[in-house]
């Protein structure tokens, strides 16, 4: 099939267009563990799993942004603060990027003539339960745990009670983690301080993070084994003067994240973007056309986010009559810009079924929203609402959260997303996004889990090896596996009620 037939296959055509047929198939086992599923978010970042979480104000913060990183895909923290409030954005990378680290570069230190009681406060307000003892040239002195303080009372100072540093075990340099787990299970020690050949501290590694990193073989991590975590920013208002601070942050990537990528603020806000902080891993969007795709490519990003109106919290096309089908999108842009960005398939993903077809028609990954709403880790409170149970009169209290498009006029009150206007008619903002309650239930890593099986066994039908393997084939001979519905087989694939 030619790229001319196939868009012309796929015109005005969404995910609940297709199925995809069935091929003789190869794997042994659909097992995530064992087939391949990484795919690159960036020119330079690579998943391991395909999954993004959106950077909605109901969606993503850091319990988000850990598990997605955890599970080997990424959070993009929103930008939901008011204009000028960018800590609150800032706070939510720092808790990530401190959650579990290979090696920790700026553990916390205390000096030795510190009271106790300095340590007790630190130790509770950090959560952390050793404290780095140094000097003021930040020499190693010592550790002090909670074992070291507790039951302790009286004026004693930090040095009477650590382990000096003649008495640890210390490395010399910087070290693998395999190395360092090594030296670690020989010398029996749970930390392992890393100093400069003065003595200077350079950084501590503890038992805890070495075996979190092999029960989570496919995370999300950064050079020093930190997870990766990204956010996202405006593209007018103090949108530098956030990203300035946020990749002070040592955040991963940023996306731009506007409604219509394709315009001359987001060409301005991508020319300073890259003027100010150079080869900064850059995602932009959103686009939904090819002239899109290829003018965001034109001006350097490192990522195209796609998908204009798919979004389960969106109602761009209901109020503005604009916007792709997200199937039309995504092939118009893969063929727009081959491989050399990759693409982020952005919304309408409500089953788990169609990341698989997100992931076929041309997203290197996919962002969810909807689909992780209402789970444990989704900031927001949960309030009771009665539900009166169809068979019967009775009436139960179910509890929900809140979801909510960004557009939508709670969101956009809620940061007053009009950045330069001092006077903010509410009345006068077109609204493009719903606000609706979702059942609260569990964490959201089953839900992750549950989706990257369905995967795997979306690549066991399609006779292939692993994802990049399943894409080479579909795209090869596309004819092979697209079914266009019928509206009685639609009937028969998706509808369930
Ligand atoms: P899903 O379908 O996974 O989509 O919930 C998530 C994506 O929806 C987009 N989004 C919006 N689009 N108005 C819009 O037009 C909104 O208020 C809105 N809120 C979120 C966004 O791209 C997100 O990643």
């Amino acid at each position: 099939m030619t790229p001319a037939e196939l868009l012309r296959r796929v015109h005005g055509c969404a995910f609940d267009d297709f199925l995809l047929s069935p091929q003789f198939s190869v794997v042994a086992r659909r097992d995530p563990a064992r087939i391949d599923l990484t795919s690159r978010l960036t020119t330079k970042l690579v998943l391991k799993r395909p999954i993004v979480s959106a950077n909605m104000d109901t969606v993503t913060r850091a319990p988000m942004a850990i598990v997605q990183a955890e599970e080997g895909g990424l959070g993009i923290i929103d930008r939901g603060f008011r204009p000028g409030e960018i800590e609150g954005q800032v706070r939510e990378i720092q808790i990530v990027k401190r959650t579990q680290h290979g090696v920790v570069s700026d553990p916390y230190t205390i000096p030795p003539d510190a009271g106790l009681e300095q340590a007790i406060q630190l130790m509770q307000r950090s959560g952390v339960g050793t404290l780095v003892v140094v000097d003021a040239a930040r020499r190693l002195l010592g550790l002090l745990t909670e074992r070291d303080v507790r039951f302790v009372s009286g004026a004693a100072r930090v040095a009477d009670r650590m382990t000096p540093a003649q008495r640890l075990t210390v490395h010399e340099g910087t070290i693998g983690i395999d190395e360092a787990e090594r030296v670690m299970v020989e010398h029996k020690v749970k930390k392992l301080p890393l100093v400069e050949s003065g003595g200077r501290l350079l950084g501590l590694i503890t038992a805890r993070d070495i075996s979190k990193h092999r029960r989570q073989p496919f995370a999300t991590r950064d050079a020093q084994g930190r997870l990766r975590v990204g956010a996202a920013i405006g593209a007018t208002g103090d949108y530098l003067e956030r990203a300035a601070e946020l990749i002070r942050a040592e955040v991963d990537v940023i996306v731009i994240d506007i409604a219509h990528g394709h315009s001359v603020v987001m060409a301005s806000a991508i020319e300073q973007f890259r003027r100010r902080f150079g080869g900064f891993e850059l995602i932009a969007g959103n686009v939904g056309t090819a002239e899109g795709a290829r003018f965001l490519v034109e001006r350097g990003v490192d990522g195209v986010k796609v998908g204009i109106g798919p979004g389960g919290g969106c109602t761009t096309r209901i109020t503005t009559s604009f916007g792709v089908p997200q199937v039309q999108a995504l092939v118009e842009c893969r063929l727009a810009i081959g491989d050399r960005v990759p693409i982020i398939a952005d919304g309408g993903i409500s089953r788990d079924g169609a990341l698989a077809l997100a992931l076929l028609f041309g997203g290197d990954t996919a962002m969810l929203g909807s689909a992780f709403a209402g789970t444990l880790e989704t900031p927001g409170e949960i309030v009771h609402k009665p539900v009166v149970l169809p068979e019967g009169q009775r009436t139960v209290r179910v509890p929900f959260k809140v979801l909510r498009g960004m557009a939508s006029i709670g969101a956009i009150k809620d940061r007053l997303d009009v950045e330069d206007a001092a006077e903010v008619d509410l009345d006068a903002i077109g609204a493009e996004g719903l606000e609706t309650s979702v059942p609260a239930r569990g964490s959201v890593r089953p839900v992750i889990q549950d989706m990257l099986k369905h995967l795997c066994s979306a690549i066991s039908y399609g006779g292939a090896e692993s994802l990049a393997d399943l894409r080479r084939s579909f795209w090869s001979d596309p004819d092979r596996y697209l079914i266009r519905l019928s509206a009685a087989a639609r009937r028969e694939s998706y509808d369930r009620s």
